[in-house]
């Protein structure tokens, strides 16, 4: 199962991509695949893995000091391997981490290649797990083609639904094949969802809301940058592990 994170900065994607992992570790559902594909932020922290390599890192490589290729190897197949290398392994969690965004020149022909390759790599593993940055860059150039599932996280504002109907739309229009996306309100008091925000929820057309949340125990693993992965029996957690229990319902791995 593919499943990618997108919304707007700070609203919680991270922090919602580590407790799906962990939520998936928990089920067993393992090998995993965590993509950081938000060059701002740290999905490796989040999960308690250490980042020595990124994609980026090898892609500028092949660009800008033109590899050497051994006898009798593809610039493609370098790339592949190379690619395979950049995946840091964990305990049922690989990660790998995209890096900066390009820098100037062409990429194409890289890119190209990446995208098979991932998708070729995704292959090895029974979740993926990608933490995209707000623009969904990666999924734009369809560095991941297709994805099952596509969290949108928005905070619990009137202007955060709004956000999350935009990045909605984007998705649409770049064609990302998506089989469905859920809205996710996190960050939601004891009170429950304002009226506001709920009304602007139901106007959306977005579908039903999935509540995260508000959870000191996230905050103060995110103050101290110290791992989410495990926080699992925390309010948060256990609405993650229901968001997974929802979606294993509905789908067949
Ligand atoms: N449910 C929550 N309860 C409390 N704090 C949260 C919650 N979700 C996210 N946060 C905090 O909000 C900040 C941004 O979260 P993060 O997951 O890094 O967002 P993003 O990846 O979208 O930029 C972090 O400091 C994090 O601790
Ligand atoms: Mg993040």
């Amino acid at each position: 199962m593919k499943i990618a994170i997108a919304g707007k900065g700070g609203t919680g994607k991270t922090t919602l991509s580590a407790l799906l992992i962990g939520a998936l570790r928990e089920r067993g559902i393992i090998p995993i695949l965590a993509v950081d594909a938000d060059p701002n932020d740290n999905l490796g922290t989040a999960l308690g893995i250490e980042v020595t390599r990124t994609l980026g890192e090898i892609r500028e490589d092949f660009i800008d000091r033109r590899p050497d290729i051994p006898a009798g190897m593809t610039k493609g197949a370098l790339l592949e391997m190379r690619m395979h290398e950049s995946v840091i392994e964990g305990r049922g969690i690989d990660l790998l981490v995209m890096g900066r965004p390009e820098g100037p020149g062409c990429y194409c022909f890289v890119n190209n290649l990446l995208r098979k390759s991932i998708d070729e790599l995704s292959r090895n593993y029974r979740a993926v797990v990608i933490d995209n940055e707000a623009g969904m860059e990666h999924l734009s150039r369809k560095t991941v083609a297709a994805v099952d599932r596509l969290f949108l996280v928005s905070d619990h504002t009137v202007k955060g639904i709004k956000t999350a109907l935009r990045l909605k739309k984007l998705a649409d229009d770049m064609a990302v094949s998506v089989a469905q996306t859920r809205l996710i309100v996190n960050r939601v008091g004891v009170d429950g969802l304002a009226d506001a925000v709920r009304w602007e929820i139901e106007n959306s057309g977005l579908g039903p809301s999935f509540i995260l949340p508000e959870d000191e125990a996230v905050a103060r693993a995110c103050r101290q940058d110290t791992p989410l992965v495990g926080l699992m029996e925390t309010p948060c957690g256990r609405a993650v592990r229901k968001l997974l229990d929802d979606t294993l319902k509905k789908d067949v791995t």
